[in-house]
């Protein structure tokens, strides 16, 4: 599981940094690209459909798990006026950037999900690729992933109005990866740029969420996140000789490696992307 200090590693680095090659709200998930070429656009039809799968109208109550820089809080009040909308992250810079923003009807807490005790029921639930922090590659071998995962869905389950809806955005593990430089390459990223941090497999999501979610939708966008991560590339590199003023050879040689293995990733199968649409099961526990 990635803790505090992990979470700096992978998110405060610097907001300038990230806000150089990520969309204009700084989403940091795979976009989908069905009917644009444009990220901005990509990423903005990535929220519609986190607030289809998880049933928001202008009148909900919602909570984003694991909410990044406010790029779907944003999206919630600015582009859908929605009533009210909170969003947790465990992250400093994040939420400093959220707080900045100065969003009408949004509240943001920097709090672990497993410390989190809002005072409110929520009516939906959206949580964009924030379980992929849930175990370490060392917590699956030790044989912690099942109750890590099933805490997360109970958590949410305990916070939601019966009938809620839940929009989840996951990376998954696909074919196991079997040459040795690539087995290399997803070490190094899970080290350097992602600690205690593993993708589940869609079995673990079925599994843990059961007693408390029924599965309503599944979709996958593999191709959609290999093409995300070569845009997010394409626009480091734009910015490469800015970046190694402003932060070091180092950080510009790290990000461009990652990006190239996420990239490579997709493309081989060894990570796909899934959008899940979740219904509470009123009469669960
Ligand atoms: C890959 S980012 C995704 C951010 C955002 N959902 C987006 O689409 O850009 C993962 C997010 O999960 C948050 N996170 C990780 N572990 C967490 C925890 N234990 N409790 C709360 N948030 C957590 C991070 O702070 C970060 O905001």
């Amino acid at each position: 599981m990635s803790d505090k200090a992990d979470v700096a590693v992978s998110y405060d680095i610097d907001n300038e940094f990230f806000r150089l090659w990520l969309d204009k709200r700084m989403s940091y998930t795979c976009a989908v690209f069905d009917d644009t070429d444009d990220l901005d656009e990509a990423q903005q039809a990535k929220l519609g459909v986190m607030y289809d799968f998880a049933r928001v109208t202008s009148a909900s109550r919602v909570l984003d798990i694991g909410c990044g820089w406010g790029a779907n809080l944003e999206y919630l009040v600015h582009d859908r006026n929605v009533a009210e909308v909170h969003g947790i992250t465990l992250s400093e810079a994040q939420h400093a950037e959220i707080v900045r923003r100065g969003l009408p009807r949004v509240t943001a807490s920097c709090v672990d999900y497993a410390d989190y005790r809002p005072g409110v029921r929520f009516d939906a639930i959206i949580s964009i690729c924030m379980i992929e922090h849930l175990c370490s590659a060392e917590d699956f071998r030790e044989g912690r992933a099942a109750a890590k995962y099933a805490d997360y869905f109970r958590r949410a389950w305990e916070w939601a109005e019966p009938g809620t809806h839940f929009g989840l955005q996951t990376i998954l593990r696909d074919r196991v990866p079997r040459a040795r430089e690539d087995i290399r390459e997803i070490r190094w990223v899970s080290r350097k740029i992602f600690p205690g941090g593993l993708a589940p497999r869609p079995e673990d999501i079925m599994s843990a969420a059961a007693p408390y979610w029924e599965v309503k939708q599944m979709r996958t966008r593999r191709t959609d996140y290999q093409r995300t991560c070569a845009e997010w590339q394409a626009r480091l590199r734009r910015n490469e000789a800015l970046v190694r003023q402003r932060w070091g050879n180092q950080l510009f040689t790290d990000y461009d490696r990652y990006l190239t293995g996420c990239v490579n990733g997709f493309a081989r199968r060894h990570m796909s992307l899934a959008q899940w649409s979740l219904q509470r099961i009123d009469d669960a526990a």
